[in-house]
């Protein structure tokens, strides 16, 4: 099967060309001058006329949490719905976490998540391996990971009891990283304090959600980052802080990445539009609405007048920050964030955007924060480069795969559940209802195979294949 994208602009992180694009099978195999018949005027199998819209890579995600455990239920996307989620907002392939829980093998927690995905997913797909447990047992196992094309693994400083390293298991982990080359991904926040503050709230029958981000304050979040670079000096091993949403943690990467170490950050969505004033705080006199539950996440969402979002701007801007990734990990209000109703500590910890990545940066260009390129480069491009599938994924280039993408920059799109919207991932709300988007994703092509086109899902749900993903290629 061959497909020819006509009359497009054709982005790249390096720039834009007016090309019309062959796809032949899963491959893209030439960019011709527009009017250029192809290969000696051998129609194409099927033509999409790309006339005034953009032609980019497919979006890569690299962090989501389908059917995640936590809080006593679990992400309410499978890796069906999700990844279908993610075709209709123009993402053409994932990086998921396999989990590994403290006593388990790791090598049964990634089996598991193989289980999960093999079969389900409508776009590609890879895994960064969760060590929810350092030990003698789970150190070895990551000696298998980069055979298994695992090439990053996540440790998180918060959730004692659940997920938590505590500073040894970070040590031994970073070394072992280091040997074996692996990207440490690290959630930054000093868990075992922000559970004290957090009882301590309770107690104070301070229970209602906004109270989550009173507990994870910024200095926790700044603390832990500046403690897992230290860490990462020490050691040697690369890190990648996720999920950043304090401007004074920018800050220390910024300082980390200027002393030249080999530091970087992960904003996401939520904490570029979304604030702890306007979607908690604002809910009610007593902040204790329990509607801001819809935007409990950790790290939590942050006050828009401390200059935190905009923060998160400049960053992309200067590169402080290189990535934005959703970090979707849905979770409805019925029968799942309600776990909370009474205290806080109890509502399952997640924001689901995986539709709505692609769009909600376009809308930066738009608004003038970032460039068209750099639009490219934040959802496609260097999530490839960082996590070892460039080449194969993240350019419009022959040779590559042709996951691509048709966005019209004309278009519109309206976000959320309300009159005239829908959503497609597995949640009873969205948190960016009414949000409202100056383009539109038109097409979505994975591996030559079109997914979304004229506002229909054409794709399958064993479409997707599983990435084994090559090292970074931030290092030497
Ligand atoms: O709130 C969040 N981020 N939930 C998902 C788990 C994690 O820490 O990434
Ligand atoms: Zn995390
Ligand atoms: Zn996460």
């Amino acid at each position: 099967m061959t497909i020819l994208i006509k009359g497009g602009t054709v982005v790249n992180a390096t720039g834009t060309v007016v090309a019309d694009v062959l796809v032949d099978g899963e491959k893209i195999v030439a960019l011709l001058t527009p009017g250029t018949e192809p290969l000696g005027a051998i129609a194409a199998d099927k033509v999409i006329d790309a006339t005034g819209k953009y032609v980019i890579p497919g979006g890569i995600d690299a962090h989501t949490h389908m059917q995640l455990p936590f809080g006593g239920t679990q992400a309410s996307d499978t890796f069906e719905t999700g990844t279908t989620a993610a075709a209709w907002g123009g993402t053409t392939s994932i990086i998921d976490f396999a989990v590994q829980k403290t006593g388990e093998r790791v090598q049964d927690g990634l089996a598991h998540w193989h289980e999960l995905a093999a079969g389900n997913c409508a776009i590609d797909y890879g895994f960064h391996q969760i060590i929810g447990g350092v030990d003698d047992d789970s150190l070895k196992a990551m000696d298998g990971l980069i055979d298994e094309g695992i090439t990053s693994y996540k440790l998180f400083m918060a959730y004692p009891g659940v997920f938590y390293s505590d500073d040894a298991q970070i040590l031994r982990a970073m070394q072992k990283a280091r040997e074996l080359g692996l990207m440490t991904m690290m959630h930054a926040e000093n868990g075992p304090a922000i559970d004290v503050l957090a009882a301590q709230l309770a107690e104070a029958g301070k229970t209602g959600p906004y109270f989550h981000g009173i507990a994870r304050a910024w200095q926790m979040e700044e603390e832990a980052t500046h403690r897992a670079i230290m860490l990462s000096d020490l050691t040697g091993a690369p890190l990648y802080i996720v999920h950043m949403s304090a401007k004074q943690a920018v800050e220390q990467v910024a300082w980390a990445r200027d002393k030249g170490k080999n530091v970087f950050g992960e904003t996401c969505p939520q904490y570029l539009y979304l604030s702890l004033e306007k979607q908690l705080g604002a809910r009610s006199e007593e902040w204790g609405d329990f509607e801001g539950a819809k935007w409990v996440c950790s790290t939590p969402l942050r006050s828009e007048e401390e200059g935190h979002l905009e923060a998160m701007w400049q960053g992309l801007r200067t590169n402080d920050l290189q990535m934005v990734s959703t970090d979707h990990c849905p979770f409805c209000m019925k029968d799942q964030k309600e776990l909370g109703k009474d205290d806080f500590r109890a509502i399952p910890n997640g924001i689901g955007s995986i539709e709505h990545r692609v769009d909600l940066l376009y809308q930066g260009v738009v608004d003038g924060r970032i460039s068209l390129s750099r639009w490219v480069e934040l959802i496609a491009t260097t999530p490839a480069r960082m996590f070892g599938l460039y080449g194969r994924k993240g350019v419009i280039q022959p040779g590559a795969d042709a996951d691509i993408v048709v966005y019209d920059p004309n278009g519109h799109t309206s976000i959320g559940l309300g009159e005239g919207r829908t959503h497609h991932m597995n949640m009873d709300h969205s948190a960016w209802e009414g949000f409202e988007i100056d383009g539109h994703v038109d097409v979505t092509i994975s591996r030559g195979t079109v997914l979304v086109e004229d506002g229909q899902f054409k794709g399958t749900k064993g479409h997707g294949q599983f990435l084994k993903r090559d090292l970074t290629q931030y290092l030497v």
